[in-house]
């Protein structure tokens, strides 16, 4: 009898973890079970991808939905249909809300809440606090939790441990690898007096200096290496830090964002005024090149978004009073296609570092690569397809993003998430089926 599949993938070229490769692809209940079906092969659904890639559902692993939060701004309702329409098929939802998810009973109210009101699988990050040390190996065993994040350096919300006592604390608490959000806060306070209120926006980069990044880099790969605790630095923003990585390997994993491979200070904040205001900053074109080069020479383990919206108001504030954030989740996935056509990564090392990367450095074993027995969560794309990216395309409620105008080649024109579409061409389809992921 002729192999029977719930969807068949027929046409595409595939990005499995081995090559490139025409295949088509079967799922069965939510999986990948054939590679390479055979013609004779029949499906309840298929999807045509001739002429597209296909390539395994992409993972942002840093974004902050915001909820809960203020809804006006976004959600995780909004917000993961912005991350379906741009490509992904999950997210790593950071835990900075209002109130923020450091407790069992904040996460268990976030657990609850992503069946019926995620369009994407969500991951969940736990706060670590000054506090909440001795719950954190309880919490991080919990359903979809991804990691703990630690923020060494403050930014938006009121999560802080920046003392090197309070990081070791945490360190020890648990086993599973820890994000860190890697700048000195002693030395952002210092350098807070050299500036006056209403500065041009360009002193962001200057005040949150590269030795800002390097000195909170350090310290926590010092506490790495004592404790014996993964590390994974997000948004890793300074040439020093990429040279530095090098030599702790053997504790540290390293993310970079889509916007420091993008945008260059100090013409950012010229052009974008607030809406170029991040943490860590946009910088000189020597850490975009540094960041380029660690793409290239595999130093970097995952790319995220960074996805953080805030109100306009809150954006065209003057500086040092806008709130530093920028939107990303819907814009990531084309920019990073347009940097494949532009020769600066090829699609392979695109989709190691937005699916396999996340998958290894968090644990989600059944995400991330195509193979047979893995979750049938696919980024269907055209690499050809030439758009502009617009303000009125971005769903997240803030409606704006900083690249606005830019004229990409590649787009994501579908995203399947265990086997449904859930996005087709600018379309999410359905209901809400997203859900926790599982982390091991
Ligand atoms: C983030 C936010 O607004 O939540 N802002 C940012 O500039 N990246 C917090 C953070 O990740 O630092
Ligand atoms: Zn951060």
């Amino acid at each position: 009898m002729a192999e029977h599949y719930d969807l068949l993938i027929r046409g595409g070229t595939c990005v499995l973890p081995w090559g490139e490769a025409r295949a088509d692809i079967g799922v069965t209940a939510g999986r990948i079970t054939a590679i390479g079906a055979p013609a004779s092969a029949s499906a309840a659904e298929s999807f045509d991808a001739t002429g597209l890639y296909v390539l395994p559902g992409l993972i942002d692993p840093h974004v902050h939905l915001r909820d809960p939060g203020d809804a006006a701004i976004e959600s995780i309702p909004t917000g993961t249909r912005a991350a379906v329409l741009g490509g992904f098929a999950s997210v790593f939802d950071m835990p900075n809300t209002s109130p923020a998810i450091t407790n069992a009973e904040t996460l268990a109210w976030k657990q609850g809440y992503i069946p019926g009101h995620a369009f994407c699988d969500v991951g969940i990050y736990i706060g670590a606090t000054r506090t909440n040390a001795g719950a954190l190996a309880a919490l991080e065993r919990g359903a979809g939790v991804c990691a703990i994040k630690l923020f060494a350096g403050s930014t938006t919300g009121d999560l802080l441990v920046e003392d090197d006592a309070g990081i070791e604390a945490v360190m020890r608490a648990g086993t599973r690898r820890i994000a860190f959000h890697s700048e000195d806060e002693y030395r952002l306070q210092a350098r807070r007096a050299l500036f006056t209120k209403g500065d041009p926006y360009a002193c962001h980069m200057e005040w949150r200096d590269e030795e800002c990044a390097f000195l909170g880099t350090r310290r926590i790969m010092a506490l790495a290496r004592k404790t014996g605790r993964p590390a994974h630095i997000v948004h890793v923003s300074t040439a020093e830090e990429f040279d530095y990585l090098r030599d702790f390997r053997d504790v540290a994993t390293a993310e970079v964002l889509v916007n420091h491979l993008t945008q260059i200070g100090p013409e950012c904040y010229e052009t974008l005024g607030g809406y170029a205001v991040m943490n860590p900053p946009i910088r000189g074109r020597r850490h975009y090149e540094a960041a380029w080069a660690a793409v290239r020479n595999g130093l970097v383990d995952t790319i995220g978004s960074d996805h953080a919206p805030h109100s306009r108001s809150a954006k065209e504030r003057p500086w040092p009073d806008t709130a530093a954030g920028l939107t990303g989740v819907q814009t990531a996935v084309p920019i990073m296609l347009n940097h494949v056509n532009a020769g600066r990564l090829s699609l392979g090392r695109m989709v190691d570092l937005m699916a396999a990367g996340p998958a290894r450095v968090y644990g989600a074993t059944a995400k991330g690569r195509i193979a047979a027995g893995f979750d049938a969560d696919f980024t269907i794309v055209d690499l050809k397809r030439c758009r502009t990216i617009e303000n009125d395309w971005i769903v997240t409620p803030a409606g704006w993003t900083p690249f606005a105008g830019m004229q990409i080649t590649g787009w994501p024109l579908a995203t399947i998430l265990r086997g449904t579409v859930v996005m087709r061409e600018d379309e999410v389809l359905g209901p809400a089926r997203g859900s926790l992921i599982r982390f091991t």
